[in-house]
Parts: structure tokens; C-alpha cells; sequence
């Protein structure tokens, strides 16, 4: 049996991605159109006048949308987002690859080959598209998904201030770490089919939610739910940033205007601009402790690049500081730099990722100031709860992550001053990396068919992420059957609403409603068997290894259920279950845990530096599907890997992305990832959901980013506070 049901699809091409889909039914003889996305080349100012006569009179064109000429769309406000800025509804230009108008002719080439005769004028307004020029206009904010106010500050009895309580410290250490911007860089572009039959709209497009992104659309072309289907069997890779799809507002829009199907797609260099990217961030740390480790102070400052409405902030002091470590007094904040920039939204381990490298670098340097083991120093502080909060930790194994981690790595082969190999210096180094444990409502329908095989079935999406499986391992589990006999089902607006892919939550969410539904199922197939007409009637029944069994009557053959529902003259039973999170979260905090563990060799001369081991261990609560659960963590450390040594947008002095394609977008590949060694301490979490299992989808890339770094300096005794590290940061200090 597969970890993924749906691998046979994909490595042998079968898998059909929104553009894989043709239209048909309803459409009559006309055939799909094809559109194509306009940008504007300015950072900031009005749109003056769009000539785009040469383009309609293009071969081949259809439709040419603009804010002077408009597809009509209405307001949005996102489940997930909150209220949607959309296409062509003003001619405000607020960065430089801001959709301002959209093609449409018969082929792709047509459609682009058209755009490229608009001719656009602005009205300019100065711009401030570089993190330098916005810090002066920095405003407090609140930080995205958290409903907190910007800052927090929690002081001990008799302590007046954060500073006194860093000047009252033995050691001290205070500095400040960047990171860059980054895209999501999903291998499938931002895509779209909307084709209209008798009113009805279905719009093939990947996303994180199918059910939500069908709610987003309808809102924007005014219709009722149900009269937009959205369909995403397979996405590819959406890591944040498919909780949204450009291209298909735009398509659903324009093939309502033209009576046409419509396809659009991104491309890549449209990407990085036309959806939204992890912001860059600056951060100041400032660590106070006892000479024994103890921590006294903790002040974490956060600034991150927004848009001029302050649209996205990366949580990072909140999404770490303030609850990684105990410590007497804390204080964070946040604050947003209004830039002329593409938006930013959320991307895996939104605040976690980012504010771990300037934590986790910060703990290693207070560790160094104190002369002591950075594990140690990690343990010593280990929090019981977050600070200024009674709500202890469900299940916290972090001490265990530790203790495995640093056996399995030779951590104690760690010398203070790294290494010498030839012509390679060799370092080591490690971080905490920490998740929320959340869970959002969801709902699962389970079918039992008379074939004896069972379906499981809810809306979200799977991107990739190993969803499906979990559908078919806990709904076989719940249903006491072979997992072969299991056919689950993501992907669909029509199914019931659940298995939203994003903050680490599916599994915990959809896993525990398959359990309701399951066992909603199996409630009824017991009282049809019991029922007048029923194969038992007239006995007391149960349910074991996917039978009706006879309490009354151990002798009695028991039946499949497949054997019951033949019995009662039906084809299948349906139920639905849902789960939402309740109580327990006023009882307690829940968050998944691990230990990073990173060597590094640096070329003493050349100042390359290679990953040469990666080890992370885990606790996320139980492990339904152990493959894809590793999977999931090792694309996260490799992509720790990237923040640290590759990863980062580049704009231009006009605001303009110059590295947007994957040539310059600098991407590990297989030459500059080690075997990733991924391990789990299982502790079941039953207080977040009776499933146990805490989310892992975005943990995996959290502190590895500073495991690297601090591995650096082990190695080279070089303190590199920006990321990606750079060779240059290597040799001009070394
Ligand atoms: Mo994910 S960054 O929680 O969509």
C-alpha cells in the first residue's frame, strides 16, 4: 500500500493539474480562450492612460481588460484574507508587477504576444522600495494570524523596564539579524480553467481549500456558493501561497464576458510579483541571563516590510520569543515598514521561520558569551507555558528531542572552535524549532459501499502534502478495515468543508472528524442491520474488523458491512462528522517541538560553504503516515537550508524583482543537500484531538536556518546576522 494514494498519478503523468484540464460540456462549438496577465513597470503612482488599440486590433484577440475598461468584480473578504484586493478595480498602482490589465485571445502566444503593444502611462509618485528607505515610517502592527496587539511586555514584580532588566543581567547579549524576502516558488504557477455551463461556474485551479477559494470566487462575480464549483484533485505545492488565485478571478470574470471558456496562468516571473512573497524582516535581540544560564531578559524587536495599507506582517517575536523560552521578563514587538512593494502574505511557518534565525542565532551567541553548551543553555530555559499565561504546554518533549538529536549527531564531539578537515573547516551547530498545534473546524463525509469498500472525503486540498493519505490511513483505522479498501477524496468545493491546507492543521483537523464520521457511520449501518428488514433484527449487534457482528449470538457468521448494505437492498450508506476545536484550548497551549542539528564545512580559502549533515527530531504528537510525515519535514529542513545559504528576492533600486525566474532565484538542488536525517519521539497529544497527532507541515524548516548559521561560526568564528549568508560575508570578515 502506498503512503501516497496518489503517486501512481503523478510519476506516471496522469495527474490532471488545472491546466491538464480541457473544457467540455455546455459550451457549445466555441473553444477555450486563453488569457494573459498585464503588469505595470512603475512602484508607486497612478495609472495615466492605457492605448490599447494595437492590442485588441492583435491577431487573434478577444477581450482586453483594464481599470478603464473593467471585468466586473465585487468586494471580497476572505475567509483566509480578509478583504481581497482585486484586479482592474482602481487605477491605483501600488509596486512594479501590479496586475493592471488582462488579454484574452485565442492562444496563449496570441494573448501575450498582444499585452506586449499596451501602451501605459503613469503618473508617478516617489517610491520607497528598499527596507533602508521605509524603516523611518515604521508603525506598530498586529502581527498576522495572531489576535494580540503589536506588543507585549511581561516584567517581574519590582522590575520597571526591559532595558533594567538587561542592564540587572550577568551577560548580555544584543544585536540585530535579516532576512530576506522570499517567493513560494510552487512548481505549479498560479493557474486557472473557468468554464460556465447553464449558470453554473467550475474553475479548475490549485489551492489550499477548495471550499474557501469557491467561497472567494463567488464573492467576486457575485453569485450564489453554490453556483461555483472549484476542483483541485492535485496541486503543485502551494506552501502559503495558494490561499488565493489571481488568474482565477480573472479567467471565471472574462469567460463570463466572453461566453468562452478561459485558461490563465501565471508565469514565472509573474509569480513573484503578481501573488505575494514572505516579506523581509529585521530583527533585534536582546538576551539577558545569570551567569548560570539562567534567562533574565528577553527583548525581541520585529520590523517587517509591508505594503503601504500594512497588509501582512511576518509574526516573528511573537511566533518565537514569545514562548519558546521562560524567562522572567520579556518584552516584543512588531512593527510593519510601509513599502512600495508586492504584498507579502503568509508562507510556510509564517514568523516562525524568519524569527527563529534571529532567536535561535541569539541564544547561540548568548551561549557563546556565556561559555556554555548551546543545548544546555536551550535546556536550561525550556518554557512550561508562554509567558504571561497559565496555559502549560500539553505535551512538550523538547528535552527528549535534545537528548536523541545530540547522541545521534556526535554533538559531543563539538569543540568550541569547530574544526580543521584539509582545506575545510568544519562546524556545528543547532536550534529549537517550535510550531503551534492547531486545529480548525472541518467536516468529513464517510461512504461505506457494497463492495465493502469505503470512501472518505472532504473539500481542502493536498498539496502534496500528504493529506490524501492521512484521509485513507485514519478513515481504514476509524473503520477497521485494510487501508486498500479506503478511497479518499480531496480536492472538491462540493465535498463537505474541510481539510483546509495551512497552519500545520489538516491532519489534526480532518483526521479527527474522519474518526466522527466514521464512527457516525458505523452507528447507522448497525441500526439498518438491526432495523425491521435488517440481517440482525431482533439481535444486539457490534462492529469489528469492518463486520456486523451478533453480541447475543457469538455463533452467528458476522457480516461486512458491504454484506449488510446488499441485505438491506442499498448501494452504500453516507456520513458526515465534523470536529472544531473547543475547550482544550482554554486549558491549555499546544505547540510541536524539535531539535535541529546542522554541520557545515567551510572552504577555508573559497569561503563555500556546504551542509554536510542535517538531523532534526521531532515531537508532533502522533505520526499517522511516517513517510510523508518525514517527507514533509525534510522538504522544511532543505528549505531551512535555502533561507540560509540561497534563498532571497532581489529588487532593484525601481522596486523591480531582478531575480525573478528560477535561474536567479536561488534554489538548493540535490548536490547541495546531505542525507537529511528526520526523527520522531512519538508522544500522542489526545488533549489537542482524540487523533493525537500535532500538525508537522511547516516545523521542519524552523531554526534550521539559524543551525546553519550557528554552524557557521562554530566553523569560521564568523557571526553572519543576514541571510542568506553570503560567501562575501565570509571573506570580508574572515
Ligand atoms: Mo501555510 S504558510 O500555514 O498556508
Amino acid at each position: 500500500m502506498t503512503a501516497r494514494p496518489d503517486a501512481p498519478l503523478k510519476v506516471t503523468g496522469r495527474a490532471r493539474y488545472a491546466l491538464d484540464n480541457t473544457a467540455d460540456g455546455g459550451v457549445g462549438e466555441v473553444g477555450t480562450a486563453y488569457g494573459y496577465l498585464l503588469l505595470s513597470t512603475v512602484a508607486g503612482g497612478e495609472l495615466a492612460a492605457m492605448d490599447v488599440d494595437a492590442v485588441r486590433a492583435a491577431p487573434g484577440v478577444l477581450g482586453v481588460y483594464t481599470p478603464f475598461e473593467p471585468l466586473t468584480l465585487h468586494p471580497v473578504d476572505s475567509v483566509l484574507l480578509g478583504p481581497m484586493w482585486l484586479p482592474l478595480q482602481d487605477k491605483d498602482v501600488r509596486y512594479h508587477g501590479q496586475p493592471i490589465g488582462f488579454v484574452v485571445a485565442e492562444t496563449f502566444e496570441q494573448a501575450r504576444d498582444a499585452a506586449a503593444l499596451a501602451e501605459v502611462t503613469y503618473h508617478e509618485r516617489p517610491t520607497a522600495t528598499s527596507f533602508s528607505d521605509g524603516i523611518d515610517s515604521a508603525v506598530d502592527a498586529q502581527p498576522a494570524a495572531r489576535q494580540v496587539p503589536p506588543s507585549l511586555t511581561v516584567l517581574s514584580d519590582g522590575v520597571e523596564s526591559i532595558e533594567d532588566a538587561l542592564a540587572a543581567s550577568d551577560v548580555t547579549v544584543d544585536a540585530t539579524y535579516e532576512t530576506a524576502p522570499q517567493n513560494h516558488a510552487a512548481l505549479e504557477p498560479h493557474s486557472a480553467l473557468a468554464v460556465w455551463a447553464d449558470g453554473l461556474l467550475t474553475v479548475y485551479t490549485g489551492n489550499q481549500a477548495s471550499h474557501l477559494v469557491a467561497a472567494d470566487l463567488a464573492s467576486a462575480l457575485g453569485l450564489p456558493a453554490e453556483a461555483v464549483h472549484v476542483d483541485n484533485p492535485v496541486v503543485g505545492g502551494a506552501f502559503g501561497g495558494k490561499a488565493t488565485s489571481m488568474p482565477a478571478v480573472l479567467a471565471s470574470a472574462a469567460a463570463r464576458a466572453l461566453g468562452r471558456p478561459v485558461k490563465a496562468a501565471l508565469t514565472r516571473e509573474q509569480v513573484f510579483t503578481a501573488t505575494a512573497n514572505r516579506p523581509a524582516t529585521m530583527q533585534r535581540v536582546a538576551l539577558g541571563a545569570r551567569r548560570d544560564g539562567g534567562l533574565v531578559a528577553v527583548r525581541h524587536d520585529s520590523w517587517s516590510a509591508t505594503t503601504r495599507d500594512l497588509g501582512f506582517v511576518e509574526p516573528t517575536s511573537h511566533g518565537t520569543s514569545r514562548e519558546w523560552y521562560s524567562t522572567e521578563n520579556l518584552a516584543i514587538s512588531q512593527k510593519a515598514v510601509p513599502l512600495d512593494m508586492p504584498p507579502a502574505t503568509f508562507m510556510r511557518a509564517p514568523g516562525e521561520a524568519p524569527g527563529s534565525f534571529a532567536l535561535e542565532s541569539a541564544v547561540d551567541e548568548l551561549a557563546d558569551a556565556l561559555g556554555m553548551d548551546p543545548v544546555a543553555l536551550r535546556r536550561r530555559n525550556s518554557s512550561m507555558a508562554p509567558a504571561g499565561e497559565d496555559l502549560q504546554w500539553s505535551s512538550k518533549h523538547l528535552d527528549e528531542c535534545f537528548d536523541i538529536g545530540a547522541a545521534r549527531f556526535g554533538w559531543a564531539d563539538r569543540t568550541p572552535g569547530g574544526r580543521a578537515e584539509g582545506d575545510w573547516l568544519v562546524g556545528m551547530g543547532t536550534a529549537t524549532a517550535m510550531f503551534p498545534g492547531l486545529r480548525f473546524p472541518a467536516t468529513v463525509g464517510v461512504t461505506l459501499h457494497a463492495d465493502d469498500t469505503a470512501a472518505v472525503a472532504t473539500a481542502g486540498a493536498d498539496p502534496c502534502t500528504g493529506l490524501l493519505g492521512v484521509l485513507r490511513t485514519v478513515g481504514a483505522e476509524s473503520l477497521d478495515v485494510a487501508p486498500e479498501r479506503v478511497s479518499p477524496r480531496l480536492g472538491d468545493s462540493r465535498l463537505p468543508p474541510g481539510g483546509l491546507s495551512g497552519g500545520s492543521t489538516a491532519t489534526a483537523s480532518a483526521g479527527s472528524a474522519t474518526m466522527v464520521a466514521a464512527s457516525t457511520a458505523i452507528e447507522q449501518l448497525l441500526a439498518l442491520a438491526a432495523s425491521a428488514g435488517g440481517p440482525f433484527h431482533g439481535h444486539e449487534v457490534g462492529y469489528a474488523r469492518g463486520s456486523v457482528h451478533a453480541l447475543d449470538a457469538p455463533d452467528r457468521e458476522p457480516m461486512t458491512f458491504g454484506e449488510v448494505l446488499a441485505a438491506t437492498g442499498r448501494t452504500s450508506l453516507a456520513a458526515t462528522g465534523s470536529t472544531a476545536p473547543g475547550e482544550e484550548t482554554t486549558k491549555h497551549s499546544f505547540g510541536s517541538w524539535g531539535a535541529q542539528f546542522c554541520e557545515v564545512r567551510v572552504h577555508r580559502l573559497t569561503r563555500e560553504v556546504r551542509v554536510s549533515r542535517l538531523l532534526g527530531v521531532f515531537d508532533a504528537g502522533r505520526i499517522i503516515n511516517p513517510q510523508t510525515a518525514r517527507g514533509q519535514l525534510m522538504g522544511g529542513m532543505i528549505w531551512g537550508v535555502s533561507a540560509a545559504l540561497h534563498e532571497g528576492i532581489e529588487f532593484d533600486a525601481d522596486g523591480r524583482v531582478s531575480n525573478h525566474d528560477l535561474a536567479d532565484y536561488l534554489l538548493p538542488v540535490n548536490a547541495d543537500i546531505p542525507d537529511v536525517d528526520v526523527r520522531f519521539v512519538e508522544h500522542p497529544d489526545t488533549l489537542l484531538s482524540d487523533l493525537g497527532a500535532r500538525g508537522l507541515g511547516e516545523i521542519g524548516i524552523v531554526g534550521v536556518a539559524a543551525a546553519v548559521a550557528n554552524a557557521v561560526h562554530n566553523a569560521t568564528g564568523i557571526r553572519v546576522r543576514r541571510i542568506p549568508i553570503r560567501i562575501e560575508d565570509l571573506l570580508a570578515a574572515g
